[in-house]
Order: C-alpha cells, then sequence, then structure tokens
C-alpha cells in the first residue's frame, strides 16, 4: 500500500471511530442530558440509553450534566436556578404528571406533538400515560419508564434467622414481623432514609388504609387529610417509624439499601429501581402490604427544553428514548419496565416481568414522592412535615401540615 494510500486509510478510520463513540471531538455539537442518575443501577441504565443514542446519532455528542441525590433532591434544585439563570440543558428528566405540568404552566419545555405523530408514539404508548403527559391537546414529554413505588425489599438471610417465612398480608402482620425480627437481635429491621423515603412508606399505608379511590382523592380534594381514616394511617405509620433506624434522616435511599445489604435491616419499602442493585437470590420483594392489587406507578420522561441550545440533537435523543430498542436498554439495567407496551419481555429479570404483567392488570395510583400525583412545591411541605415528625413525633402537628398543604395545593378543576 502506497503511503497517499496508508495516510487517508487512516484518516478514514479516525474519523469513523469518533463517530461511533459519540465522539469527543468538540466540533461534534453537543446534548445535554440532565437527570440525577449518577451512581449504581440509575447510571448504569442511563449508560444503556446512551449507548443506544451515540449509535442511533452519530453527529450529537452525549454531555452527562447528572446531579446526584435519589429523587432528584439536589437534581431538580440545580435545574431550576439554571432555568432562571436562562442556560437550560437541552433536555431534562421529569415525571409524568403533576410534576410535568409545573414545567408546562411555566413554559419551560416544547409542545412534542408533531414529533409524537412521527415517530407513532401515541399508539406505542398506555392512553392513560399519555394523557398525563397532555395539556389542551398538546403532548410535552417523551416516558422511558415505568416504575412500582409500593414495594416491599427483604433480605432472606435474616428473616430465615429470625425464623420468619411468611409474607405479610397487613400492616399489623408486617409490624409483628418487626417486632419478630427485634426480639431476634435485628434492632431496626426496616432500613429508611430521609424525608422523601418515608413519604413513600407513608403513601404505602395510606394505600392500605383508604385503598385506591380514598387515596387517589387525597390529591384531588375528594378525600380530606384531616378525617379519622388518615389519622389511623397515620398512627399505624408511626408504629412503623418506630422499627426503623435512627438515623434515616441523615441517609439517601442508596445508603438506607445499604442497612438490607448489609444483613442490620430486613425490609426497605423502596421504588423498584432498588431491583437494579438486589439481584442476588437472598433478596425477595413482595407489594406493600394490604395493597392488594395496587400499582403505585411513576415514570420517567425526558423533554425538550425551551430555549435548548441543540433541538435537533434533542429530538434525536428523544426518539431514542422512546424507540424500542432505547427501552429495552435502559429498563434491563434500571429495574424498571418499558412505558410502551410493545417491548417484549425477553432479556428482563423475573421481577421485571411480574411487574410487566402487574401494570397490565393492576390497579393504578400515582405516586407523590415520585411527582405523578402532587406537584413540586407539595411536595416540598410535606417532606419538610415528615422530617419535622421523624424528630419531634407529633402526630397532631403532623396531620394538620399535611390538611394544611393540601388545602393549598388541590388543584381546582
Ligand atoms: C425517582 C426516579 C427513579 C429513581 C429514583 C431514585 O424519582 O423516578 O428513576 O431514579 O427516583 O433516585
Amino acid at each position: 500500500m502506497s503511503h497517499t494510500w496508508r495516510v487517508l486509510l487512516a484518516l478514514i478510520l479516525t474519523l469513523t471511530t469518533a463517530a461511533a463513540c459519540g465522539s469527543e471531538d468538540e466540533s461534534v455539537p453537543e446534548v445535554e442530558i440532565f437527570s440525577w442518575w449518577a451512581d449504581g443501577g440509575e447510571k448504569a441504565g442511563l449508560d444503556a440509553l446512551v449507548d443506544e443514542f451515540t449509535e442511533r446519532c452519530p453527529g450529537e455528542r452525549f454531555v452527562n450534566g447528572a446531579v446526584a441525590g435519589g429523587a432528584g433532591v439536589n437534581a431538580k434544585q440545580e435545574l431550576t436556578s439554571r432555568i432562571q439563570r436562562k442556560d437550560p440543558p437541552d433536555t431534562f428528566q421529569v415525571h409524568a404528571g403533576a410534576e410535568l405540568l409545573d414545567h408546562i404552566d411555566a413554559g419551560q419545555v416544547r409542545d412534542l406533538t408533531t414529533e409524537y405523530d412521527t415517530w407513532g408514539l401515541r399508539d406505542a404508548l398506555p392512553a392513560g400515560l399519555v394523557d398525563d403527559l397532555t395539556v389542551n391537546g398538546k403532548i410535552y414529554s417523551v416516558p422511558v419508564n415505568v416504575h412500582r413505588a409500593n414495594v416491599v425489599w427483604a433480605n432472606t438471610e435474616v428473616l430465615a434467622a429470625a425464623g420468619i417465612t411468611r409474607t405479610p398480608k397487613t400492616v399489623d402482620e408486617f409490624r409483628a414481623d418487626l417486632a419478630t425480627l427485634r426480639k431476634a437481635g435485628v434492632e431496626a429491621p426496616l432500613a429508611l432514609g430521609r424525608d422523601w423515603t418515608q413519604l413513600m412508606l407513608l403513601e404505602s399505608v395510606l394505600i392500605s388504609e383508604l385503598g385506591p379511590d380514598g387515596f387517589d382523592g387525597l390529591f384531588t380534594g375528594a378525600t380530606a387529610w384531616d378525617g379519622a381514616d388518615v389519622r389511623a394511617a397515620l398512627r399505624e405509620y408511626a408504629g412503623l417509624l418506630d422499627y426503623s433506624n435512627r438515623d434515616r434522616d441523615t441517609r439517601d435511599w442508596p445508603q438506607a439499601e445499604q442497612l438490607l445489604i448489609d444483613g442490620t435491616a430486613a425490609y426497605q419499602v423502596m421504588g423498584d429501581w432498588e431491583a437494579a442493585d438486589l439481584t442476588a437470590d437472598t433478596y425477595s420483594w413482595f407489594t406493600f402490604p394490604g395493597n392488594g392489587t395496587v400499582f403505585q406507578w411513576l415514570a420517567d420522561s425526558f423533554v425538550l427544553a425551551t430555549g435548548a441550545p441543540n433541538p435537533e440533537g434533542t429530538d434525536c435523543w428523544l426518539r431514542t428514548v422512546g424507540s424500542v430498542e432505547g427501552q429495552r436498554a435502559f429498563n434491563a439495567r434500571k429495574g424498571s419496565i418499558p412505558a410502551r407496551t410493545d417491548v417484549p419481555g425477553k432479556g428482563f429479570t423475573a421481577y421485571q416481568k411480574a411487574a410487566m404483567k402487574d401494570w397490565r392488570t393492576a390497579t393504578p395510583v400515582p405516586s407523590c414522592a415520585h411527582g405523578s400525583a402532587c406537584p413540586q412545591a407539595w411536595q416540598n411541605v410535606i417532606n419538610t412535615a415528615l422530617s419535622g415528625f421523624s424528630a419531634d413525633g407529633d402526630l397532631t402537628a403532623l396531620q394538620n401540615s399535611l390538611a394544611t398543604a393540601a388545602g393549598r395545593f388541590v388543584r381546582k378543576p
């Protein structure tokens, strides 16, 4: 081969490798993808989706805008200040439902209705979910998954050592098992973390106490927060809190999960992003006791930000997010299930196959801790009230704060 040919070949190789890798080449336009998936199974899911993006969108360069912190506690604050400074990322993660409405109302996200039609997304996604992304007939985000919130994860070795073989069917049975564990030497058998994880526990208890319709009503104004049934649920919640680790307010969900992994705790109530971490057969899971066939759902979605520096590149990202391959790759690593209904179950874990089946048949209710049921400002107030309760145990103050918050935030039709 002549020298000229060798130089040409080297040039072609360099160019194609750069394109295939999404490229470190700074002349390639970048798409900044903002999320809170910075570690563990969450990052693994994002990485898989980015691989798919890189393959489908060779003219674009992925820039990771992730800000660590479970449920977006830090990311959401950072996003707000970036939007205020008029420095939005191209696209950001946002929960379907009430949280997305916050962004739509503030004009921070662009209409994707045309893209939906071009990409055939209306038919590929469940109609109820598309409704949660729609305002005045316009659709504003592309969901990548559906997560289930009302799941209890268990360390079966810790349970076996305490002689527990049953799956508790009611909150009373659950509390009795926690008492058995404590007697067996597991001082804090229920692993718990900070504010929003406490809200997840409370929501599960509320579903058991009020049933799906009563629970839904808490966020539409149909169920009163100052009623006797909510009071009973709060008492049950307080009873469960007694079995949790005292340092709960200092732990994010992965640090609470670590207690389960170490065998310091036996149970954790957490969404099924935990399924991405607990892959060993020493863990089991069950729907929160008393929740029956309720599937408490939340969905992560991505938007085209108003003022996005690279809308064409973002379109390619969103198309990847909505694709069969993108959703397969992402969800296989993330623990969630595809939002699309046409992704085959092959390649997913037994847990995920069960969740896919349940999602088709169970009773869906939304989540406040993860923004499908209530907007961010409402979550903030509840989280503050729960942190207060975690410290002072004042049940009346807690119920008053919850009732006042509902009065402020329920959306009037
Ligand atoms: C949720 C999010 C999940 C997972 C979880 C823990 O809000 O929807 O994808 O990331 O937080 O961080």
